[in-house]
């Protein structure tokens, strides 16, 4: 139901306070309020927050959450399941309190699809949005504050969106997006680190012209070099254990089939689980774009979107997780995650950690993305455990 608010009718497509994303915060505001002492609100930065009161007033925090934006054509689960599933937890409480107040948090932005900028609400919560990146603009030209704005918000309140008070950590529900709990035959995994990414939009320069009458010799074709360097991208990740790259996004101007391409702009995605390695793999491509572009007499730009380090999930939630894994009656299982997670980002400001429910065919960024409900049910009955867990923790 909630992955047919989209802007594209037949698939899911919700990018940053999109329209669509509206009518998310409307359902899940009248689920939250409906849940016993629960209050929505949504703040600057477009997240939506429910905050479920503990069984004093002025006790610390704990948040669950993951976001509500998705890729293109993406599947129905990638990081609002988190979310649904933490409305469906509180619900099952049936208004019992703990020595913490809980909060919900749908975050905005996570996939960074519609400013090429990822992690704009989870950054914007842990206090790391680069208040200079609002200018940055989509591909109609409206900047990160227009959209703020154009979504009923204020980009000038942007600090109110910076979490405060003492917390007692982040737990995020999220699909596992890959094959290993599904080879394993375990509905779950407690995720132990996050791998670091670099994104960086890479253009190339050239001139666009007559495909007819240009003699091949006299062509700066831009979609030529970047092809070439596209294959070297490939080549670096092949050739590098544990290194993926990926060119996801290429668009040539003025694309015509009887023009030579001016201009091309791709964008680059690096991820490895040891900074340097990935560093090392991004300044190579960084060098082999340039050695390209000056053979073909190219001119290219380099425009880093991401710097995102690798980060290791408290141990102490993670070890609440495990045992609230067991008390569910679910074998345990500790993995690192290849995708990107809010959680990596909130890791900054308080102790975070994440379960993975197991996803079928390792299938995601994908409309055949799925969960299985016997997962879904384990997974609320580990998130009540580790309620308790930490409880204990907690007194
Ligand atoms: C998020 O889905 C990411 O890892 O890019
Ligand atoms: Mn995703
Ligand atoms: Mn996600």
């Amino acid at each position: 139901m909630l992955a047919e608010y989209s802007q594209e009718r037949g698939f899911t497509t919700r990018p940053f306070l999109s329209p669509p994303m509206q009518l998310v915060h409307r359902d899940l505001s009248a689920w939250m309020n409906g849940v016993v002492g629960m209050r929505a609100h949504i703040d600057p930065a477009g997240n939506i927050h429910g905050f479920y009161p503990g069984s004093s007033t002025d006790t610390p925090r704990l948040f669950i959450g993951s976001h509500l934006d998705t890729v293109p054509h993406a599947g129905a689960f990638d990081g609002i399941l988190g979310v649904v599933l933490g409305v469906a937890l509180l619900e099952m409480l049936n208004g019992e309190r703990f020595p913490f107040s809980i909060e919900l948090v749908g975050f905005s932005d996570e996939e960074g699809v519609r400013f090429g900028v990822p992690f704009i609400g989870s950054r914007a919560f842990a206090g790391t949005f680069d208040e200079d990146l609002l200018a940055t603009l989509d591909r109609d030209g409206m900047s990160i504050a227009d959209a703020i704005k154009a979504y009923g918000l204020d980009p000038e309140a942007l600090a109110g969106a910076v979490v405060d008070g003492p917390a007692v950590g982040y737990i995020e529900f999220h699909i596992e997006q890959g094959p290993v709990l599904e080879a394993l035959d375990l509905p779950l995994g407690v995720v132990d680190a996050i791998v670091g990414q670099t994104r960086v939009e890479v253009t190339f320069n050239g001139s666009a012209g007559h495909a007819g009458t240009t003699p091949m010799p006299a062509r700066r074709d831009a979609l030529a070099g970047a092809a070439e360097w596209i294959g070297a991208v490939e080549r670096e990740a092949r050739c590098t254990p544990g290194l993926v790259a990926t060119v996801g996004c290429i668009k040539a101007v003025p694309g015509a089939s009887n023009v030579i391409p001016g201009a091309c702009a791709t964008t680059l995605d690096v991820r490895h689980a040891r900074d340097e390695v990935r560093a090392a793999a991004a300044a190579r491509l960084a060098e082999r774009a340039h050695e390209i572009a000056a053979r073909r007499g190219l001119e290219f730009v380099w425009a880093p979107r991401l710097e995102q380090p690798a980060v290791s999930m408290d141990l102490s939630l993670v070890g609440a997780l495990e045992r609230a894994v067991r008390l569910a009656g679910a074998p345990v299982y500790r993995l690192s995650s290849g995708a990107g997670h809010d959680a990596m980002i909130v890791a900054a400001r308080m102790p975070a950690a994440m379960l993975f429910l197991r996803s079928p065919g390792g299938i995601s960024h994908h409309p055949d993305e799925a969960v299985l409900e016997h997962d879904v049910a384990v997974a609320l009955e580990t998130g009540r455990h580790v309620l308790h867990e930490l409880v204990r923790d907690w007194s």
